[in-house]
């Protein structure tokens, strides 16, 4: 049995003590299982995503960042997603991809190019004060062209930059497997879901990234009424994932 641990959680007023706490708590249960880091602390459990070898190599291959190395689970639920989309008519979308760290993941995970499958990704890959989503470490004017690099070798991902959903009016799949939104800003999701969620096939996944989130609870409030006048109720994941089966 392995364990999963990063010091990696949002929010604690003293992160030394929060870290010390956590490690306190490892000690009173038998040292298998046991995952940290992305806001949850979890034990006694398979993390079966661990012994998923063509997983961890294309999680290990891309990751970067401390803040990347612990959404682990969150990248595995993805894959798992987008594995399952495979067998459903439609390509697949991330709206907001930033560095496409994930998405990478994910191409690597289900072997985009052995399949007829589309990859469309969208960001503004900038931020300027006027804008209204929130920065990121490494937005900057090359990074749209420094995202483009990373799908070089996979014609079948579209990376486009622009503004959700404006962009979307301009390019985007008929028809959608897997829905990836991952934006951070509410009026932004909403956009993309009035535009896209009729185009998702029955039975293709949604995902989305911040549904859980106390921090993002504007997309939450904004997604909730969207979905229950269509007939459908979001899955809060404990990841802070929101899952949706059409
Ligand atoms: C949390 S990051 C996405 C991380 C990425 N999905 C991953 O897992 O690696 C959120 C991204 O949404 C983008 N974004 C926010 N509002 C947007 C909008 N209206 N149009 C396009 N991109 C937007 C930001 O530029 C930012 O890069």
């Amino acid at each position: 049995m392995k364990n999963y641990l990063t010091n990696m959680f949002w929010g604690p007023a003293n992160h030394d003590e929060f870290a010390n706490g956590i490690q306190q708590a490892i000690n009173q249960v038998a040292p298998h299982g046991i995952f940290t880091g992305d806001n949850f602390f979890t034990f006694g459990r398979n993390l079966s995503f661990l012994d998923d070898e063509k997983f961890m190599t294309a999680f290990s291959k891309h990751v970067e960042t401390d803040a990347e190395k612990a959404i682990i689970w969150r990248s595995n639920i993805l894959c798992w997603a987008a594995r399952q989309s495979m067998r459903i008519a439609g390509d697949l979308v991330e709206c907001g991809c930033y560095k496409g760290v994930s998405a990478r993941i994910v191409c690597d995970y289900v072997e985009l190019e052995k399949s007829d499958k589309h990859y469309y990704l969208y960001d503004l890959f900038e931020h300027s004060p006027e804008m209204n989503h929130h920065a990121m470490p490494e937005h900057s004017a090359n990074l749209y062209a420094q995202v483009k690099q990373r799908f070089a070798d996979l014609e079948q991902v579209h990376v486009t930059q622009g503004s959700i959903p404006e962009v979307l009016h301009h390019i985007a799949p008929e028809k959608i497997a897997l829905l990836h939104i991952d934006l951070n800003n509410a009026p932004a999701e909403i956009g993309a879901l009035e535009l896209l969620f009729d185009r998702v096939s029955t039975g293709g996944i949604i995902i989305l990234d911040d549904y859980g989130w106390l921090a993002y609870r504007a997309q939450k409030e904004a997604e909730d009424p969207f979905f229950e006048e269509r007939g459908y109720r979001v899955l809060e994941l404990p990841t802070g994932q929101g899952l949706l089966i059409k």
